[in-house]
């Protein structure tokens, strides 16, 4: 018998819990979402009357919080209160790679997803199904499953996977309008019927051709199939970059050429200083490890590779930097334009902007940084986390510097002309829109000479740059 959802819990209220919950709850007015979380700042953030202070940034997220929020949308660190209320119990929490023991550097921790299964094995009265929206290694339903029913008090959880596929900095844009919802159950009636429960909560805003229903092995393993899919077209493309310095081919020229070809398409075909964000490279290290684990060396190292060109992309970027300025970058003013992993959001996970950092603080630049969106506060925890988890190809092999170190050479601005003022060099690391309006004439002017341009997005208009008298190197153009 098909279950009408009244009640939803999400543990975990991050970049994909906050916003998919706060859609969820738009649409569908007749169910109570709750949205739990123990860390008590965040929950206290998404329940701040000033919407400016939401903990992610996000276009159009206000609105929907707006909307939805204090009617049937909650934020509470209460998680009991959550599971205990809930019939559907959505699982958002976050699955990194794995920083010690077994699987270090590739494997996903699991260990918040297992708490939290725990936790709802011990509260649970009744009957729930659970929605692994996680990114998961195949076959976690499995290990729920066994926890879940480990307290044997004859409660029957029904366990789905339906991974979520919106990208940041258009999350809302995703959620509102998806090329698909993928839901993944087991193929017995009460799976089937655990399945169209959550089928009718999409269909209140999403067509059915767009909800696509599988096995839950497959969907589990689709979600990481993606993604390496994605990241491997970056890294392709990025590749090709590189052949294009050397040769006099034109990058943005090539993708537009192959993308107007409908086998390939015209989408991830952008070059850029390296992909970040806190998905692509975890994932694929997990894909990795789990290929490996099934002694499957061949598609290991096939799909390994798409990390290390991503890796050799983002050395390139600041090696040419360091080769540029004469081989040392040493007490020298470098600009950074942008520090988050993409335009239109405020997460830095895995930005290339840290990493290029780095390698420019072992050379021991003076880093200056701009973002529209990130917090001082950001990029000073981002550059620790990068003393003590060296796991990058190249990164690995620096030296670690302590924070003292790190402080004295890297300066926050809020002003992005006082950022670039004086500087030997600048580099666009993020494709903030905002970068394409500057004065450059009064950026030149305020500079160093020669004044350097690095632009890791390809995004400001290398004529007019070349003519005002900067010395402007992208990413796949060859001289
Ligand atoms: P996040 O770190 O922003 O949020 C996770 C939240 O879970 C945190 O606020 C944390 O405090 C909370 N949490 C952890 N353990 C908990 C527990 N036991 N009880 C209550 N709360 C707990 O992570 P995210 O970016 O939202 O990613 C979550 C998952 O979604 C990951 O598996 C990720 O791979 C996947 N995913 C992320 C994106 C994305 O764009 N960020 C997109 C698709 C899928
Ligand atoms: C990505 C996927 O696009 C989402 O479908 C997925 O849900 C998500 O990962 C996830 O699982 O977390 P996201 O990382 O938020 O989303 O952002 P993307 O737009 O995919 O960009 C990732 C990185 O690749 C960024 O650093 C971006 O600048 C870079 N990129 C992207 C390029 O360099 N070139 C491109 O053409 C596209």
């Amino acid at each position: 018998e098909v279950k009408s959802i009244k009640n939803i819990c999400c543990i975990g209220a991050g970049y994909v819990g906050g916003p998919t919950m706060a859609v969820i709850a738009q649409r569908c007015p007749h169910i109570n979402v709750n949205v739990v979380d123990l860390n008590a700042q965040r929950i206290a953030d998404w329940n701040d009357a000033n919407l400016d202070k939401l903990p992610i940034y996000e276009p159009g997220l206000a609105d929907v919080i707006r909307d939805a929020r204090g009617r049937n949308l909650f934020f509470s660190t209460d998680v009991e209160k959550g599971i205990d209320e809930a019939d559907m119990i959505f699982i958002s929490v976050n699955t990194p790679t794995k920083t010690y023991g077994v699987g270090k550097g590739m494997a996903a921790d699991l260990k918040f997803i297992e708490l939290c299964a725990r936790q709802i094995a011990q509260v649970a009265k009744n009957d729930k199904i659970i929605v692994e929206k996680s990114t998961l290694p195949v076959r976690t339903a499995e290990a729920l499953r066994t926890i879940l029913h480990s307290t044997g008090n004859g409660v029957n959880f029904d366990i789905l996977s339906s991974p979520e596929f919106l990208a940041e900095g258009t999350a809302i844009q995703d959620l509102h309008n998806p090329d698909r919802f993928l839901i993944g159950g087991e193929q017995t009636e009460r799976g089937e019927a655990a399945v169209q429960s959550l089928v009718d909560i999409y269909l209140n805003w999403v067509p059915r051709e767009n909800i696509v229903t599988t096995r839950v092995w497959s969907s589990e393993l689709s979600k990481l199939t993606a993604n390496a899919f994605l990241a491997q077209r970056v890294s392709s493309i990025n590749a090709i970059s590189a052949l294009c310095e050397k040769t006099g081919a034109d990058v943005d020229e090539i993708a537009r050429a192959i993308g107007k070809d409908s086998r390939i398409g015209a989408k991830f075909l952008k070059s850029s200083v390296g992909f970040g964000g806190s998905c692509f490279q975890k994932d694929i290290l997990n894909l990795v490890y789990l290929c490996r684990h099934f002694n499957l060396r061949e598609v290991a190292d096939y799909w390994e590779q798409v990390i290390k060109m991503n890796d050799y992309q983002k050395h390139r970027f600041s090696k040419n930097i360091i080769d540029s300025l004469f081989n040392t970058v040493s007490g020298k003013k470098i600009a950074f334009l942008g520090w988050a992993f993409k335009k239109d959001t405020n997460d830095t996970r895995e930005t290339a902007a840290m990493y290029i950092a780095d390698e420019l603080l072992q050379d021991r630049a003076e880093i200056h940084v701009y973002d529209p969106k990130v917090s001082e506060e950001q990029i000073f925890a981002d550059l620790e986390y990068l003393q003590t988890h060296r796991v990058g190809q190249y990164v690995e092999q620096g030296e670690i510097m302590s924070m003292e170190e790190i402080r004295s050479l890297v300066t926050v601005h809020k002003d992005p002309y006082n950022t670039m003022q004086s500087a030997h060099a600048i580099a666009i690391l993020t494709e903030w829109d905002e970068f394409k309006t500057y004065d450059w004439e009064k950026v030149y002017n305020d500079m160093l000479k020669p004044a350097f341009v690095f632009d890791g997005r390809n995004i400001v208009d290398k004529d007019q740059l070349d003519a005002i008298g900067f010395d402007v190197y992208n990413i796949g153009k060859g001289k």
